[in-house]
This record gives C-alpha cells, structure tokens and sequence, in this order.
C-alpha cells in the first residue's frame, strides 16, 4: 500500500470537516461528501461554518487536496476506506438514532474492496449487525475522541487511536493504522465491540468525574472546604489526575448528555440497570438549577429581576450550544419570573432562535447595564478582562455575581465591593 492513501468522509458535520482537513493536510487525497447541496458548494468555496480553531486555515491550505461533492458514487469510486462521520443524536428514547448511518448503508455497496470506517458514535454492538447485514464490506470502529474546541489539535496528537476489527477486516484496520501512526498516539488495536465501548465509557467516565467533582462542591458549600484545593490535592495522585476536576454548573454540548444517556439506556435494553450514571445525569441536571437558589439567597423573590448571563456556549471556543446550561439556566429563571439578557462572543445567533423571550445583547456590558445581577456561564477569557471595579459595578444594579465556573478573580471581585458566589468555595 503506498504511504498516501485517498479518503472518503461521508458526512461532512463537525467531525467529519475535521477528519477530512486533517487527513488532507497530512497528504492524502480526501472526497468528503454530504448530502447538503449549499454545503458543499460553500465548503468547496472554502467557507467554513463552524467555530473551530485552525479548522478554516486547514481548509483552505489544503483545498487542492479536499474534493467536497455531494456525489457518493464518486467518493466511493475515488477511495476504498470511508470515513463515516454522520450525526446520531438521541432519540425521545434516549437511545441513539442511527437513521443517518442507515442512510449511509442504503447506499453503500457490499463491495469487498471497501470499508466502512466508523467514526460517528453508534451504540456497542452496531458493528455486529451491520457486518451481519453487509457480510462482505469490511468494517472498522475508530471512535473519535475529539474535543469541541481543540479539535484540530486533538487530531494532530491523539493519546491514543482506537481501531477495532474484526476477523476479516483486519487488513482495513491495519490501513487506517498506516493513516494515524504519523500522528504518534498510542495504537489500541481490538474488536469491534471493544473499541465501540471505549468510547461510551471514556465519554461517560469523564461526566462521572464532572458529576463527582460538582458533588464535592456542593458539600464544601457547607463545610467550608474550597473545591479547587480539594481538586488540586486530588489531581496531583496520578491514579486520579489533575483533568476533568473543575466543579462548575454542569456539563453539556453534543456528546456528554447523549452518550451518558446512551450507554445507560444500552446497558438498559439489556435489563442492567446501570445506577451510577443514573446519579450522574440527576447529579448534573441539578447542578444547572443550583444557581437559581444562589441568586434567591441575595435577591430575593426573581420575578421581574433583570438577570445577565455571561456566555451561551457550553464551553470557550466554541459556538456549539447543544443541552448548554445556559439554555436551561435561561428557562428556569424565566420561571421564576426573571427577565434574561445573554451576551456570547460567538454563539449569539442561535442563542437568539433558541432563548425565547431573552435579550441577547451585542456586548457584555451592555447585558449587564441595569442589571441585578451577573451570572458568569461559560469561561470566555474576555469575561475576565472586563472591568469589574469600574464598569461593571457603575452597571449594575445590585453587585451581585454567580461565577459558574470559579473562573474570576474571587478576591479582587470583594474587594471591590461585590457579592460574589463561586461553586464549591
Ligand atoms: C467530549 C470529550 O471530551 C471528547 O473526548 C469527545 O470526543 C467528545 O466529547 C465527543 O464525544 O465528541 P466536548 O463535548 O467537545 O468533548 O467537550 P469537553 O471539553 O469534554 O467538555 C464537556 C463539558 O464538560 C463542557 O460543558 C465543560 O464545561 C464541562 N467540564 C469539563 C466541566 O464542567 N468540568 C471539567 O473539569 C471539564
């Protein structure tokens, strides 16, 4: 096999334009097909729609070698190992809809010159039935463990890459090595079943360090006890390590509410009951709500309260606001009969489609002018260059804070006069 090999990636959303720009920008020749016409035709004028650092450079310095179409018959023609990079979300079930991989399948041949590489997140055990229904082609699992964000990076150095397969597409699995050995990452070679599960747990195993570290806080609160030193003096035993342990208002985005929910309701179909993510969803579910109790101990009663909320996103560096606190945030202080103005620096547009009856601002001050109080959501870096002493405090109505992910300046904040509530301090 020659050291380059041309790719298909079907499905060109968040994880396949990744996919595919790294792959090309490591030399390979790349047909990434979706089924969205004005997709591609932007794509392919390399307009990129989505916040993800150095993604748009990648596309555009590697144009040459991506080829966006919305033909599967030419990506299938022009590449043997297809990278399949559909969404699947949940369904009202909680389980995973696969319809998108389906469709894909529709349309694939049985062709023993291909492999369907399969990267989206599908339940354990999808590998099986499809190799059951498609006995020929040959079928790799390669999770990808990319992180909104940091995506590009990510790619570039991996931990580790998981390939599995299973007997007769062991020489796939060996080409998609080749691909991902320039990039340094442990190899985890194994069976399909395996490697699907790897990345159901890793995903839910980070949620349950999440879920475990907001429970840590929410006791401190009343111990006196301060989060971030418990976490420091936890992080530092490497059996534990120092990631994953920032106690905030909970996790959210595309991945970790759905593949926690996935792995509970798959453990389910099969008559387990898997309790200890049970936990970690009320945990987290709870953990949104909790600042609505801070903003009553210094408020009052919330009704006709004007409240500003810092941030949509569910992280920094991204303009994703999939299951975001701040979504729930905003809905639960309408509830109570708050007024919600929100400002992100990117993630704006939606905000406005999803955030009925909330102001969304063009700047962070001007969420917070006559405001009673602030609530800090997503740790944006220029949340903290605000002027707090100043600016901030002439704005508000009341100097109120709720800093959802002790991201701040604690004292600073004090000092100059503001009521200021952390998690887990
Ligand atoms: C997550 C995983 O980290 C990736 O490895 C995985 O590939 C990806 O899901 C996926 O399945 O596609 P992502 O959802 O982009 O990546 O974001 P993370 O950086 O993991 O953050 C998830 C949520 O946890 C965010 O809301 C973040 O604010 C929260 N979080 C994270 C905390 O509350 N505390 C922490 O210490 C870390």
């Amino acid at each position: 096999m020659p050291d380059k090999e041309p790719i298909g990636v079907i499905g060109v959303g968040w994880v396949g334009l990744v996919t595919a720009a790294c792959f090309a920008e490591l030399g390979h020749e790349v047909w990434a097909r979706d089924i969205i016409p004005e997709k591609v035709e932007s794509l392919s004028r390399g307009e990129v729609p989505i916040h993800e650092p150095g993604l748009a450079e990648l596309v555009t310095k590697n144009a040459e070698r991506l080829h966006f179409t919305t033909d599967m018959a030419a990506t299938v023609s022009n590449a043997q190992l297809l990278f399949c990079c559909v969404d699947t979300p949940p369904t009202y079930s909680g389980d995973a809809d696969l319809s998108r991989v389906e469709a894909v399948l529709a349309e694939l041949g049985d062709s023993k010159d291909h492999a369907l590489v399969m990267k989206s997140t599908v339940p354990v055990g999808t590998g099986r039935s499809i190799k059951r229904r498609k006995p020929d082609i040959g079928y790799v699992s390669a999770p990808e463990f990319l992180k909104e964000g940091s995506a590009v990076d990510d790619f570039m150095n991996p931990d580790r890459v998981v390939i599995g397969a299973n007997g007769g597409s062991e020489g796939f699995a060996d080409r998609v090595e080749r691909l991902y050995s320039p990039l340094g990452g442990v190899m985890v070679r194994t069976d399909v079943a395996s490697a699907e599960m790897v990345k159901l747990a890793s995903n839910a195993f980070l949620a349950t360090k999440i879920s475990f570290i907001n429970e840590i806080a929410n006791v401190s609160e009343d111990l006196g006890a301060d989060v971030r030193e418990v976490a420091r003096g936890m992080g530092l035993d490497d059996r534990i390590g120092p990631k994953f342990l920032q106690a905030g208002i909970g996790y959210g985005g595309s991945c970790f509410p759905k593949d926690v929910q996935a792995l509970k309701q798959l453990a389910g179909n099969t008559g387990y009951h898997f309790q200890l993510l049970t936990a970690v969803i009320e945990v987290n579910e709870l953990q949104k709500r909790r600042t609505i109790g801070k903003l009553q101990k210094h408020l009052g009663s919330l009704v006709g309260k004007e409240i500003a909320l810092l941030g949509v996103a569910f992280k920094p560096n991204t303009d994703d606001i999939r299951e975001a606190t701040s979504l729930v945030l905003a809905g639960r202080l309408q509830g109570e009969g708050a007024h919600v103005r929100v400002y992100d620096p990117v993630a704006t547009d939606r905000a406005a489609e999803l955030l009925g009856g909330a102001t969304v601002t063009a700047s962070a001050l001007e969420a917070i002018d006559g405001a009673d109080a602030v609530v800090l959501v997503t740790e944006w870096p220029e949340f903290r260059e605000l002027d707090w002493a100043g600016e901030v405090k002439g704005r508000l109505r009341n100097p109120v804070v709720v800093d959802g992910r002790n991201f701040l300046d604690r004292e600073a904040l004090r000092e100059a006069g503001f009521t200021y509530e952390g998690i887990g301090r």
